[in-house]
């Protein structure tokens, strides 16, 4: 995340170490430590050789891979920058004119840059906006930076659940719904999906841009499928059929599907609920 003195981001200086258990420890150039599985990736601003050394002889781990990247590298090429879905525009924090959501977007996915993003955002605040929808509760499964919860609570849901299993992506939705001062309606908690779920039932929406493995894993679970409407994506058009199939018989209705390059968005409505 962008703390002073820095105001955006430039280089990005990676170190992924086969260690997940990294006491937290403070430095000025750190942007974050990424957690995933048995590994902790450490972003700084600059090259911490020596520091990233001295971590590793303490606490008995290695430097698996170490990059010394642009950030628009990380980001696919992308200069991020100020962008407009659905009449609203989003804005990076290092961005200074007029803007409806402002976001760090840090190293974590949800810059509003990925299709499935965009097109998720598009959905989120059409349906939002739609007062026939009703959607007052929202679950964000796989938040990111948090951009689809802000979005939802701009737009009147008044108690979102937001969860990802990174620590990382959670400290900087929490940062990001700060700034955009809707953090009393977002709860963000740290839970990985393929171990825990937090409940759907009495939930207007379920939004889950995630991949296909885990989406799976949630479609075979009966308790997933107990909110009113679903929007899913993160996968290719050529995982469509496998998906399909583990819908349960009978209880869904398409009510949109759509494509972004190659990506699919699915929009479900639960028949229990609106028939
Ligand atoms: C494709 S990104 C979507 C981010 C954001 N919702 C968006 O639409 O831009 C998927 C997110 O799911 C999170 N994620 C991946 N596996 C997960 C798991 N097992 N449990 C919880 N979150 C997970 C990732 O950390 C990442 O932030």
């Amino acid at each position: 995340m962008l703390r002073p003195p820095y105001q955006s981001y430039d280089r990005l200086h990676v170190y992924h170490l086969d260690k997940a258990d990294i006491p937290a420890f403070a430095d000025p150039d750190l942007i974050g430590i990424w957690i995933e599985d048995d590994t902790a990736v450490l972003f700084f601003h600059r090259a911490k050789d020596p520091l990233v050394a001295d971590l590793c002889s303490r606490h008995r781990c290695n430097v698996v891979y170490q990059a010394d990247l642009d950030y628009c590298d990380w980001e696919a090429g992308q200069f991020i920058s100020s962008f407009t879905v659905g009449g609203i525009t989003v804005s990076p924090v290092w961005e200074k004119g007029p803007a409806d959501i402002r976001l760090d977007p840090s190293v974590i996915f949800g810059s509003g840059f990925h299709p499935t993003t965009r097109v998720c955002l598009e959905t989120v605040i059409n349906y939002l906006r739609s007062p026939e929808a009703g959607i007052k509760t929202m679950l964000d499964l796989g938040t990111g930076t948090g951009l689809l919860s802000i979005a939802a609570a701009r737009f009147g849901a008044e108690k979102i659940t937001a969860v990802d299993n990174n620590p990382l992506a959670c400290e900087v939705a929490r940062a990001n719904c700060r700034l955009n001062q809707v953090a009393e309606r977002i709860d963000i908690r740290e839970m990985d999906l393929r171990k825990d779920q937090p409940q759907t039932s009495g939930c207007n929406l379920v939004v889950a841009n995630l991949y296909r493995g885990l989406l799976e894993q949630l479609f075979q679970t009966p308790s997933f499928w107990e909110a009113d409407l679903y929007i899913l994506s993160g996968f290719l058009q050529s995982m469509e059929a496998d998906l399909l199939a583990e819908l349960p018989a009978g209880q869904l209705r398409f009510l949109d599907r759509k494509r972004s390059d190659k990506w699919c968005i699915w929009v479900l409505g639960n028949r229990k609920v609106i028939g």
